[in-house]
Protein backbone atom coordinates (compact mmCIF):
# COMPACT_ATOMS: atom_id res chain seq x y z
CA UNK A 1 0.00 0.00 0.00
CA UNK A 2 1.49 2.96 -1.22
CA UNK A 3 -0.99 6.02 -0.11
CA UNK A 4 1.04 7.64 2.13
CA UNK A 5 1.90 11.03 0.78
CA UNK A 6 4.58 12.91 3.44
CA UNK A 7 3.58 16.84 2.30
CA UNK A 8 0.56 16.52 4.03
CA UNK A 9 2.59 16.08 7.35
CA UNK A 10 6.13 18.07 6.34
CA UNK A 11 7.36 20.42 8.65
CA UNK A 12 4.64 19.56 11.70
CA UNK A 13 6.12 18.75 15.23
CA UNK A 14 7.22 15.07 14.38
CA UNK A 15 9.24 16.36 11.54
CA UNK A 16 10.92 18.91 13.33
CA UNK A 17 11.77 16.29 16.20
CA UNK A 18 12.81 13.70 13.70
CA UNK A 19 14.40 16.54 11.40
CA UNK A 20 16.96 17.99 14.52
CA UNK A 21 17.94 14.97 15.84
CA UNK A 22 18.87 13.96 12.73
CA UNK A 23 21.05 17.00 12.04
CA UNK A 24 23.03 16.81 15.44
CA UNK A 25 23.75 13.56 14.41
CA UNK A 26 25.30 14.05 10.91
CA UNK A 27 26.79 17.03 12.35
CA UNK A 28 28.41 14.60 15.42
CA UNK A 29 29.28 11.99 12.65
CA UNK A 30 31.41 14.69 10.29
CA UNK A 31 33.29 16.25 13.06
CA UNK A 32 35.70 13.39 12.27
CA UNK A 33 37.38 13.63 9.00
CA UNK A 34 36.97 10.17 7.77
CA UNK A 35 34.22 9.99 5.53
CA UNK A 36 30.78 8.23 6.18
CA UNK A 37 27.87 6.66 4.33
CA UNK A 38 24.04 7.94 5.05
CA UNK A 39 21.34 5.84 4.15
CA UNK A 40 17.64 5.70 4.08
CA UNK A 41 14.86 3.51 3.80
CA UNK A 42 11.58 5.98 3.14
CA UNK A 43 13.10 8.89 1.91
CA UNK A 44 9.84 10.88 0.88
CA UNK A 45 10.34 13.63 -2.06
CA UNK A 46 12.75 15.75 -0.14
CA UNK A 47 11.65 19.06 -0.54
CA UNK A 48 8.35 20.51 0.20
CA UNK A 49 6.40 23.58 -0.01
CA UNK A 50 4.41 24.33 3.05
CA UNK A 51 1.99 27.03 0.79
CA UNK A 52 1.45 23.57 -1.96
CA UNK A 53 -1.76 22.35 -1.62
CA UNK A 54 -0.73 19.45 0.60
CA UNK A 55 0.70 21.41 3.13
CA UNK A 56 -2.23 24.20 3.23
CA UNK A 57 -4.96 21.50 3.71
CA UNK A 58 -3.56 20.19 6.99
CA UNK A 59 -1.56 23.31 8.36
CA UNK A 60 0.38 20.10 10.47
CA UNK A 61 3.53 22.91 9.78
CA UNK A 62 1.95 25.56 12.23
CA UNK A 63 2.00 23.75 15.25
CA UNK A 64 6.25 22.53 13.93
CA UNK A 65 8.18 24.68 12.01
CA UNK A 66 5.90 27.47 11.96
CA UNK A 67 5.88 27.39 16.02
CA UNK A 68 9.65 27.11 16.51
CA UNK A 69 11.84 30.03 17.33
CA UNK A 70 14.96 29.72 15.21
CA UNK A 71 17.94 28.29 16.69
CA UNK A 72 21.64 28.31 16.25
CA UNK A 73 22.52 24.43 15.08
CA UNK A 74 22.98 22.37 11.93
CA UNK A 75 19.18 21.88 11.43
CA UNK A 76 19.07 25.46 11.05
CA UNK A 77 21.64 26.01 9.25
CA UNK A 78 19.97 23.37 6.72
CA UNK A 79 16.67 24.90 6.57
CA UNK A 80 18.41 28.22 5.58
CA UNK A 81 20.35 26.79 2.96
CA UNK A 82 16.98 25.19 1.50
CA UNK A 83 14.85 28.26 2.43
CA UNK A 84 18.00 30.31 0.20
CA UNK A 85 17.98 28.33 -2.71
CA UNK A 86 13.74 27.22 -2.93
CA UNK A 87 12.55 30.61 -0.95
CA UNK A 88 11.24 30.83 2.58
CA UNK A 89 7.65 28.53 1.85
CA UNK A 90 10.69 25.19 1.34
CA UNK A 91 10.66 22.96 4.17
CA UNK A 92 13.47 20.08 3.46
CA UNK A 93 13.09 16.62 4.01
CA UNK A 94 15.32 14.41 5.51
CA UNK A 95 17.52 13.81 2.50
CA UNK A 96 17.60 17.35 1.75
CA UNK A 97 18.72 17.80 5.40
CA UNK A 98 21.76 15.19 4.73
CA UNK A 99 22.78 17.08 1.96
CA UNK A 100 23.12 20.45 3.31
CA UNK A 101 25.22 18.47 6.50
CA UNK A 102 27.11 16.19 4.43
CA UNK A 103 30.81 16.70 2.49
CA UNK A 104 31.42 15.82 -0.72
CA UNK A 105 33.53 12.95 0.18
CA UNK A 106 30.58 11.37 1.90
CA UNK A 107 28.12 9.20 0.19
CA UNK A 108 24.32 9.67 0.55
CA UNK A 109 21.76 6.93 -0.78
CA UNK A 110 18.53 6.77 -0.72
CA UNK A 111 15.44 4.41 -0.95
CA UNK A 112 11.67 5.80 -2.10
CA UNK A 113 9.26 3.39 -3.87
CA UNK A 114 5.94 5.57 -4.32
CA UNK A 115 6.65 6.43 -8.49
CA UNK A 116 5.48 10.13 -7.92
CA UNK A 117 7.78 10.56 -4.42
CA UNK A 118 10.51 9.18 -5.96
CA UNK A 119 10.72 11.21 -9.55
CA UNK A 120 10.25 14.58 -7.31
CA UNK A 121 13.26 13.00 -4.85
CA UNK A 122 15.00 12.56 -7.96
CA UNK A 123 14.32 16.26 -9.22
CA UNK A 124 15.07 17.81 -5.61
CA UNK A 125 18.30 15.69 -4.88
CA UNK A 126 19.82 14.16 -7.59
CA UNK A 127 23.94 15.38 -8.02
CA UNK A 128 27.05 14.13 -7.10
CA UNK A 129 27.25 11.84 -4.19
CA UNK A 130 24.00 11.00 -4.12
CA UNK A 131 22.64 7.67 -5.21
CA UNK A 132 18.66 7.53 -5.27
CA UNK A 133 16.85 4.12 -6.07
CA UNK A 134 13.26 3.11 -6.58
CA UNK A 135 12.87 0.12 -4.43
CA UNK A 136 11.83 -1.67 -1.51
CA UNK A 137 13.53 0.21 1.73
CA UNK A 138 14.40 -2.92 3.59
CA UNK A 139 15.56 -4.52 0.92
CA UNK A 140 17.47 -2.18 -0.51
CA UNK A 141 19.79 -1.24 2.74
CA UNK A 142 20.09 -4.72 3.53
CA UNK A 143 21.44 -5.55 -0.07
CA UNK A 144 23.44 -2.51 0.21
CA UNK A 145 25.30 -3.45 3.58
CA UNK A 146 28.10 -2.90 4.80
CA UNK A 147 28.52 -0.21 2.56
CA UNK A 148 31.57 2.24 2.41
CA UNK A 149 32.85 3.96 3.64
CA UNK A 150 32.05 1.68 6.71
CA UNK A 151 31.20 4.53 8.83
CA UNK A 152 27.45 6.17 8.76
CA UNK A 153 24.26 6.39 9.91
CA UNK A 154 21.16 5.14 8.42
CA UNK A 155 17.10 6.74 9.05
CA UNK A 156 14.30 4.06 8.74
CA UNK A 157 11.45 6.42 8.40
CA UNK A 158 8.04 4.44 7.33
CA UNK A 159 5.30 5.43 7.23
CA UNK A 160 3.19 2.50 9.28
CA UNK A 161 0.35 2.64 7.01
CA UNK A 162 -0.35 -1.12 7.99
CA UNK A 163 -0.43 -2.54 11.95
CA UNK A 164 2.03 -5.54 10.56
CA UNK A 165 4.65 -2.32 9.77
CA UNK A 166 5.91 -2.13 13.48
CA UNK A 167 6.89 -5.49 13.92
CA UNK A 168 8.84 -5.16 10.13
CA UNK A 169 10.20 -2.44 11.16
CA UNK A 170 12.03 -3.63 14.22
CA UNK A 171 13.00 -6.66 12.56
CA UNK A 172 14.54 -4.91 9.98
CA UNK A 173 16.38 -2.60 12.11
CA UNK A 174 18.19 -5.20 13.80
CA UNK A 175 18.75 -6.70 10.46
CA UNK A 176 20.97 -3.80 9.51
CA UNK A 177 22.43 -3.46 12.92
CA UNK A 178 23.72 -7.25 12.19
CA UNK A 179 24.49 -6.64 8.56
CA UNK A 180 26.44 -3.03 9.27
CA UNK A 181 27.75 -2.61 12.68
CA UNK A 182 29.60 0.58 12.34
CA UNK A 183 26.73 2.34 11.86
CA UNK A 184 23.91 4.02 13.99
CA UNK A 185 20.52 3.65 12.96
CA UNK A 186 17.98 5.95 14.09
CA UNK A 187 14.53 4.85 13.79
CA UNK A 188 11.39 6.72 13.80
CA UNK A 189 7.82 6.04 15.03
CA UNK A 190 4.68 8.20 15.34
CA UNK A 191 3.34 7.92 19.39
CA UNK A 192 -0.58 7.20 18.86
CA UNK A 193 -2.88 6.26 21.51
CA UNK A 194 -3.03 3.15 20.65
CA UNK A 195 0.63 3.14 22.08
CA UNK A 196 1.38 0.42 19.27
CA UNK A 197 4.99 1.71 19.24
CA UNK A 198 5.39 0.14 22.80
CA UNK A 199 5.82 -3.58 21.26
CA UNK A 200 8.46 -2.39 18.62
CA UNK A 201 10.43 0.08 20.79
CA UNK A 202 10.60 -3.16 23.58
CA UNK A 203 11.62 -5.62 21.33
CA UNK A 204 14.51 -3.62 19.53
CA UNK A 205 15.60 -2.47 23.22
CA UNK A 206 15.58 -6.38 24.12
CA UNK A 207 17.76 -7.42 20.94
CA UNK A 208 20.19 -4.25 20.25
CA UNK A 209 23.71 -3.83 22.61
CA UNK A 210 22.37 -0.72 23.12
CA UNK A 211 19.69 1.91 21.96
CA UNK A 212 18.66 5.32 22.98
CA UNK A 213 15.32 6.40 22.86
CA UNK A 214 14.22 9.90 22.15
CA UNK A 215 10.06 11.19 22.53
CA UNK A 216 7.69 14.00 22.72
CA UNK A 217 4.74 14.69 23.32
CA UNK A 218 2.21 17.46 21.68
CA UNK A 219 -1.54 17.48 21.22
CA UNK A 220 -3.47 15.70 18.37
CA UNK A 221 -3.49 17.74 15.15
CA UNK A 222 -6.95 19.16 15.11
CA UNK A 223 -8.30 17.55 18.03
CA UNK A 224 -8.31 14.30 16.47
CA UNK A 225 -9.08 11.80 18.73
CA UNK A 226 -6.55 8.82 17.49
CA UNK A 227 -4.43 10.98 16.28
CA UNK A 228 -0.89 10.97 16.83
CA UNK A 229 0.02 12.85 20.29
CA UNK A 230 3.58 12.15 20.15
CA UNK A 231 6.71 11.18 18.09
CA UNK A 232 9.92 8.81 18.67
CA UNK A 233 12.99 8.25 17.75
CA UNK A 234 14.91 4.72 18.88
CA UNK A 235 19.00 4.98 17.88
CA UNK A 236 20.48 1.78 18.16
CA UNK A 237 24.01 1.47 18.06
CA UNK A 238 24.33 5.04 19.15
CA UNK A 239 28.05 6.77 18.88
CA UNK A 240 29.60 8.44 21.73
CA UNK A 241 27.82 12.25 22.19
CA UNK A 242 24.40 11.08 20.92
CA UNK A 243 23.06 11.18 24.59
CA UNK A 244 23.66 14.46 24.49
CA UNK A 245 22.64 15.53 21.31
CA UNK A 246 19.10 13.98 21.72
CA UNK A 247 19.05 15.69 25.48
CA UNK A 248 16.54 18.16 24.36
CA UNK A 249 13.51 15.84 24.31
CA UNK A 250 12.11 14.07 26.99
CA UNK A 251 14.61 11.21 27.33
CA UNK A 252 14.52 7.99 28.35
CA UNK A 253 17.52 5.20 28.49
CA UNK A 254 17.64 1.81 27.59
CA UNK A 255 20.34 -1.06 27.83
CA UNK A 256 23.12 1.26 28.19
C1 LIG B 1 7.33 9.22 6.44
S1 LIG B 1 7.66 9.32 4.73
C2 LIG B 1 9.36 9.73 4.67
C3 LIG B 1 9.68 11.12 5.15
C4 LIG B 1 11.14 11.50 5.05
N1 LIG B 1 12.00 10.49 5.65
C5 LIG B 1 11.41 12.82 5.71
O1 LIG B 1 11.61 12.88 6.94
O2 LIG B 1 11.44 13.83 4.99
C6 LIG B 1 7.68 7.64 4.26
C7 LIG B 1 7.98 7.40 2.77
O3 LIG B 1 8.21 6.01 2.57
C8 LIG B 1 7.74 5.65 1.28
N2 LIG B 1 7.60 4.19 1.28
C9 LIG B 1 6.56 3.44 1.72
N3 LIG B 1 6.84 2.12 1.63
C10 LIG B 1 8.12 2.05 1.16
C11 LIG B 1 9.00 0.97 0.90
N4 LIG B 1 8.62 -0.30 1.09
N5 LIG B 1 10.24 1.25 0.47
C12 LIG B 1 10.64 2.53 0.27
N6 LIG B 1 9.84 3.60 0.48
C13 LIG B 1 8.60 3.36 0.93
C14 LIG B 1 6.47 6.43 1.14
O4 LIG B 1 6.14 6.58 -0.22
C15 LIG B 1 6.85 7.76 1.82
O5 LIG B 1 7.34 8.67 0.87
Amino acid sequence: MLSYQHGYHAGGPADLHKHIALARLLALLTRKARPITYMESHAGRGLYDLEGSQAVKTGEWRAGIGAATQEDGPFWQALDQVRAAHGESAYPGSPAVARALLRPDDRLILMELHPAEHTALVGALKGPGVEIHRRDGREGLLALSPPKPRRGLALIDPSYERKEEYTETATFALALARKWPDAAIMVWYPILPAARHVGMVSHICGKAPATLISETGFPAHGGRKGGMIGSGLALLNPPYGAREILGDYRFNEKNE
